[in-house]
């Protein structure tokens, strides 16, 4: 077969070793041409790819970002756009597409199978974790991993201060990495989009802890954190290139507050795209060598329409149109009885 392959959205720890995975059984087992498009449906629509083969995967393992590269956006952003996706596999007479990426890239894949009926599979990527379907997604656990690393070290900057340092994590609409890391990390207080904050109680937890006496404080924050409507002033975003709000600087405003109303110093740490750089932990090697090797199943089972997913530790499939329109949201369980217990 020639089977297809792009990552689309924004990119994380194991793309490539998903990648590798699809070539290495695709290739030795079933005798498949791959061939990876650059740059997402970019790639698709312009018909521009490279042919991946094993020996061009070689090393790709522990390689962090996407060699076929990623964008986002879709064809649905060009009037003739699933014209050109038709004619795409007409013409480079592709048998099966693996569509790689997070909500955004596996609602557009949902779509053009739903319309019209092209065989393709998609595997669930996102270091936010929020994709329904999956118990997760690779490159969340390397993200969270990073962000612990990075609060572990920021504890004894703050304790030797005596200060109180807000760490602001990805998670544009869920706030996985910041709970998780959060309570990795011993966080003070953990703020995530699902749950506006007040930012009175956020300083009322800070005081409490640091009447203990000498405690530092960490606070992490979801760059989606909102404040409830009144207490603060809300931020402004300009937009990305696909129109959404391009995040980042809520943990400055915060920051900003708790210094103001505790008078205890106050510093700001935004990890950004650390969190989505270098090499992915072994968990997540596992993970993406698991879901690239389902995939290539899946595409040789004819399972169109379906991506590939983990349930607890079994490798599932489940179809496309689950995540349509839909986010995982945080564990709402895992902060009040996990994370809320050490608060303060
Ligand atoms: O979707 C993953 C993600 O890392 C979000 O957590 C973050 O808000 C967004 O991508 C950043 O997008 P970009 O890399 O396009 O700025």
């Amino acid at each position: 077969m020639r089977i297809g392959v792009l990552t689309g959205g924004g990119d994380c720890p194991g793309l490539n070793a998903v990648i590798r995975a699809i070539v290495r059984k695709g290739e030795s087992v079933h005798g498949d041409e791959i061939l990876g498009f650059i740059d997402s449906w970019d790639g698709v629509l312009a018909q521009t790819f490279i042919r991946l083969d094993i020996s061009s995967m070689r090393g790709m393992l522990p390689k962090g970002g996407t060699i076929i590269g990623t964008k986002r956006g879709s064809p649905f952003d060009h009037d003739d756009g699933i014209d050109r996706v038709r004619r795409c596999f007409d013409e480079q007479r592709l048998d099966g597409l693996v569509v790689i990426g997070g909500n955004g890239s596996l609602t557009v894949a949902s779509m053009i199978h739903e319309q019209t009926g092209l065989p393709i599979v998609g595997v669930p990527k996102t270091i936010d974790n929020d994709i329904i379907g999956t118990d997760v997604t690779f490159g969340f656990h390397t993200s969270v991993q990073i962000a612990t690393d990075a609060i572990d070290r920021l504890h004894t900057t703050a304790e030797s201060h005596n200060r109180v340092i807000v760490v602001e994590v990805m998670g544009r609409d869920a706030g996985w990495i910041a709970a998780y890391a959060g309570i990795a990390g011993g966080a003070t207080v953990i703020l995530v989009p699902e749950i506006p904050f007040d930012i009175a109680d956020v300083c009322e937890v800070i005081e409490r802890r640091h009447q203990r006496g000498r405690y530092a404080s960490i606070a992490v924050v979801a760059e989606g954190s909102v404040p409830v409507e009144g207490t603060m002033a809300r931020r402004e975003y300009a937009l990305d290139a696909i129109g959404r709000p391009r995040l980042g600087g809520i943990g400055v405003d915060i920051a900003a507050e708790i210094e103001r109303r505790t008078g205890i110093e106050a510093r700001i740490v935004q990890i950004g795209h650390v969190q989505r750089g270098g090499t992915p932990t072994a968990y997540d090697r596992v993970l993406s060598t698991r879901f690239g090797l389902a995939a290539i199943d899946a595409v040789h089972d004819g399972a169109w329409g379906q991506m590939v997913a983990l349930n607890g530790t079994e490798i599932e499939r489940v179809p496309l149109e689950e995540t349509v329109g839909r986010i995982k949201t945080v564990d709402l369980e895992l902060l009040r009885d996990v994370a809320q217990v050490f608060y303060g």
